[in-house]
Parts: C-alpha cells; sequence; structure tokens
C-alpha cells in the first residue's frame, strides 16, 4: 500500500455461484462489485482517536446520512459514542484494526478515521470486510506502514473473526484482492475473465437475515435426510465448477443458465423465501439471462446477469417502481485501491 495516499475504498461482494455447499468442501465463485466503502484519515483535531461513520446506499433507501461519531478508549477496548446520534453500537472490528495498527507504527501522530460506505450492511454483500480492509489500507498508510496486500488480507481476516465467528475469509479476500475469485478448501484462485459485455443487477428483497441461521438450517436438513441433502450439496459443487469453464469461455448465455440451476437447487436445499423466488422470476422476465439469490438466503439480495445495460437499466428502473432497490454492477471490480 502507498504510504503517501490516505485515502482508500475497497469493495463489497456477491456470490455467483456455491453458497452453502461451500461450506462442505465445495467451490464457489465470488465477484468484486462497485459497491464501495471509502476511508480517509485526516489529523485529529481533538487529540483523540476518532471514528467518524456515515453511510449512502443506493440499496437502501432508509440508511440515513446521519453521520455516527466514536472516539477510542483503551481501557475498556472499545470505541464509544461521542453524541446520542451514534448510540448505535460500533463494529468491534474497527477497534481491533485502530489497536493493531497503532501499535504497529512509531508515530506520534493522532488519526481522526473517517468511513463512508455504499454497502449496506446484513444483506449479505460484505460490507462488514470492505470497511475492515479499506481503514486497514487507510490508516496503516497514515500512520506509516506499508502493509503488503497479503498482511492487509490477513488482519482483515482477523477482523472478520471478530464479527463472525467462522467466516470463510471469501470476502476479506475478494475486497482486498479484487476480481472473480474462484474459492475451494480454503484456497483462492483469481478467475482471469474475457472481456464480455456482462452486467449484474443487484436486488435489495428488503429482508434482513442472519447468515447463521440459514448456515444451521442447512445443517440440520443434512442431519435429517443426508442422502437428499448432500446430493443437493454435490448438484451445485458441479454446477460451480462447469460455471467456472463458462465464465473463462465468456459464454455468458451458459452462465446466466446455470444462475437459474443453481437457484433452483438453493430453493430445494430450503434457502429461498416466496418473495427471492418472485424477484428472480421477474428479472428472467425483465430479460436477464439468469437469476439467483446470492448469499445465505431467506432475504438479502437476489442477482441477475444481463448482457446488455440499456436492458439492465430497465430492469433495474422496473424494481424501484415495485419499491425494490436495485444497483447493475459490472463482473470483476477493483479490489482495494488509492482514491484521489
Ligand atoms: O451471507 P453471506 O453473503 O455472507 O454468505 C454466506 C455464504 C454461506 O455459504 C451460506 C456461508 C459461508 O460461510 O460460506
Amino acid at each position: 500500500m502507498d504510504a503517501k495516499k490516505t485515502i482508500f475504498s475497497a469493495p463489497g461482494k456477491i456470490i455467483l455461484f456455491g453458497e452453502h455447499s461451500v461450506v462442505y468442501g465445495h467451490p464457489a465463485i465470488v465477484t468484486a462489485i462497485n459497491l464501495r466503502t471509502k476511508c480517509r484519515v485526516t489529523e485529529s483535531l481533538q487529540n483523540k482517536v476518532q471514528l467518524s461513520i456515515s453511510s449512502e446506499s443506493s440499496l437502501n433507501s432508509s440508511l440515513t446520512a446521519l453521520k455516527r461519531e466514536y472516539t477510542m478508549n483503551k481501557e475498556q477496548n472499545v470505541f464509544f459514542a461521542q453524541d446520542s446520534n451514534s448510540e448505535q453500537p460500533v463494529n468491534p472490528a474497527y477497534y481491533f484494526i485502530a489497536e493493531k495498527v497503532l501499535n504497529l507504527s512509531a508515530s506520534k501522530k493522532c488519526p481522526h478515521i473517517h468511513v463512508n460506505s455504499e454497502i449496506p450492511p446484513g444483506i449479505g454483500l460484505g460490507s462488514s470486510a470492505a470497511n475492515s480492509v479499506a481503514t486497514l489500507a487507510s490508516l496503516s498508510a497514515f500512520m506509516g506502514i506499508e502493509l503488503s496486500l497479503e498482511e492487509l488480507n490477513g488482519l482483515a481476516y482477523e477482523a472478520e473473526k471478530i464479527v463472525h465467528g467462522r467466516p470463510s475469509g471469501v470476502d476479506n479476500t475478494i475486497s482486498t484482492y479484487g476480481g472473480i475469485q474462484f474459492y475451494k478448501e480454503k484456497k483462492f484462485s483469481q478467475l482471469n475473465i474475457p472481456k464480455i459485455s456482462s452486467y449484474v443487477v443487484i436486488v435489495n428483497s428488503g429482508i434482513q437475515r442472519s447468515t447463521k441461521t440459514y448456515v444451521e438450517k442447512v445443517a440440520k436438513s443434512l442431519e435429517k435426510d443426508t442422502t437428499k441433502y448432500q446430493s443437493i450439496l454435490e448438484e451445485i459443487g458441479n454446477l460451480t465448477t462447469i460455471a467456472k469453464s463458462s465464465l473463462m469461455e465468456g459464454n455468458i448465455q451458459k452462465l446466466g443458465n446455470l444462475m437459474t440451476q443453481n437457484h433452483l437447487l438453493l430453493e430445494d436445499l430450503g434457502v429461498s423465501h416466496p418473495i427471492l423466488t418472485d424477484l428472480t422470476n421477474l428479472l428472467v422476465q425483465l430479460g436477464s439471462l439468469g437469476s439467483k439469490l446470492t448469499g445465505a438466503g431467506g432475504g438479502g439480495c437476489v442477482i441477475g446477469l444481463f448482457d446488455n445495460y440499456q436492458k439492465a437499466n430497465r430492469a433495474i428502473e422496473e424494481m424501484k417502481n415495485r419499491d425494490f432497490q436495485a444497483v447493475i454492477s459490472s463482473l470483476a471490480e477493483r479490489g482495494v485501491q488509492v482514491e484521489q
């Protein structure tokens, strides 16, 4: 990371293929999206380590633009709210990151960390990882520490563990390196795909869900009917491997088809929701080549693949007419990067 620049951004993610089956050793394909968290660090005017958090998202109109202000309290290992707007508890990953970077640095500078995210939390788009990656990059640069991408990714993974318990590491990896990653049994490989005209429409169902609940639901189903559920997970795994080849060949028609098949298997797995199914059908009616839920299911987002920007844009407008927030992203967006 360039230690002279102190504004960095990092992307969120969507799972294109393989959610849930990835928990059982099958592969998954994940891409960085164009919703990002930006972090800027300046010298604190109060001579205290300060954290300001704000969000602005076209995917969630109920997110307020209100800025939340915190100061670091080293005795109690937390960031304390500075005013009544900031009573919402702050993600403990920020304390971990601030403490880690300040301890690594010999600088006496006192940072004010400003985080602004376009990625709504709690809908499977990797917001916490993007916040951690952007903050680590920006704060380490301000404090004069040069972190390699590998070191940054490692620290972001530690921060993710504080938030999510036992995360796969997919979110921090994609946020750090960007692109499209093929993930299997803790190993990631970047997929170099040909330049193809492809757009993903991401629709927020507006239903909050907990990843843990749905991972546990699958585990229980597997316990009850091992043969049935193992075979669904295997089918998703096989389909993900085929999707990798389709991506490498730039065969977007086939990719869309595989997405729809993946969604049907996720329905069989019991992690969909009637609204998610309606939204995936609607995306296909609006010209998508294929669509599926993305992430843990039960709510969160659905995605539709398009080969035409105008069609994708029209789908967004149709979604908005039905009161669903939606955005367009291309595939394989950039990982952590310096901002002007
Ligand atoms: O809720 P998300 O988008 O972070 O996705 C969870 C994906 C699962 O495969 C269901 C769980 C996991 O740890 O991989």
